[in-house]
């Protein structure tokens, strides 16, 4: 399984010769503009919440390359209407798509579209993968149901948010991951907008000093696991 980071909370994933995006903001992130939409491959584009830093890309990367919209009910039927492919869920369902598990878990946030329209229920995603499994939690508070994830998933890696004020800060993320028991964190959702700007170095050091690994990465970065 690789995993690339491309900004903000937008993270590509590579399972068994699918490739999945989640939460695509990128033409609106100012850091992420060495990134070209137009050349990211999306089978599936898995959206955790309808804010705009989560799905300004997913119809134009969507509509040029076919990939199937998953997301709670609300968020799929938004985009089902401008006629893309779509897949709904809801909390605490699962579905087993050609390249592993997904379950969309809860999440502590909000969800309304740009507009002010409803987007449902903010949520993450655990993937079981081929061989890995992760846990994408968006935006979210540090939450007691995160331990409900590790009663039937064994994780590889979280990807927590990090970046306080809207979200979890790292010492919630670092609790999260006691929770999640998975000292594998990848960080995502700090730096982009003034309100969430963090101090890289002690949020590694703060992790690493709990026998934890904390990974930022740049964008446009990739991982193997
Ligand atoms: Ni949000
Ligand atoms: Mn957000």
């Amino acid at each position: 399984m690789k995993i690339t980071f491309y900004g903000h909370a937008c993270v590509g994933i590579e399972v068994s010769g699918k490739h999945i995006l989640v939460d695509p903001f990128i033409t609106g992130n100012p850091a992420a503009s060495h990134i070209d939409i137009n050349t990211l491959k999306a089978d599936y584009i898995l959206v955790t919440h309808a804010h705009q830093d989560h799905v300004l890309d997913v119809e134009a990367i969507a509509k040029r390359t076919n990939a199937v919209v998953v997301s709670n009910y609300e968020i799929a039927m938004h985009f089902g209407h401008k006629g893309l492919q779509y897949h709904p869920m809801n909390h605490g369902g699962s579905w087993k798509f050609d390249f592993g598990t997904v379950k969309y878990v809860p999440a502590i946030h909000t969800s309304s579209f740009a507009d002010g329209s409803y987007g449902g229920q903010p949520g993450g995603f655990v993937i079981e993968g081929e061989h890995k499994n992760i846990y994408i939690a968006g935006d979210t508070a540090l939450t007691m149901d995160m331990k409900l994830i590790p009663m039937r998933t064994k994780l590889d890696l979280a990807i927590l948010p990090i970046g306080s004020n809207f979200t979890m800060d790292v010492d919630d993320a670092i609790i999260a991951s006691d929770f999640l028991d998975c000292d594998k964190v990848l960080g995502y959702h700090y730096d982009t907008f003034g309100f969430i700007v963090i101090n890289h170095e002690e949020a590694i050091k703060k992790f690493f000093d709990k026998g934890k690994d904390l990974m930022l990465l740049e964008i446009g970065a990739s991982i193997e696991l």
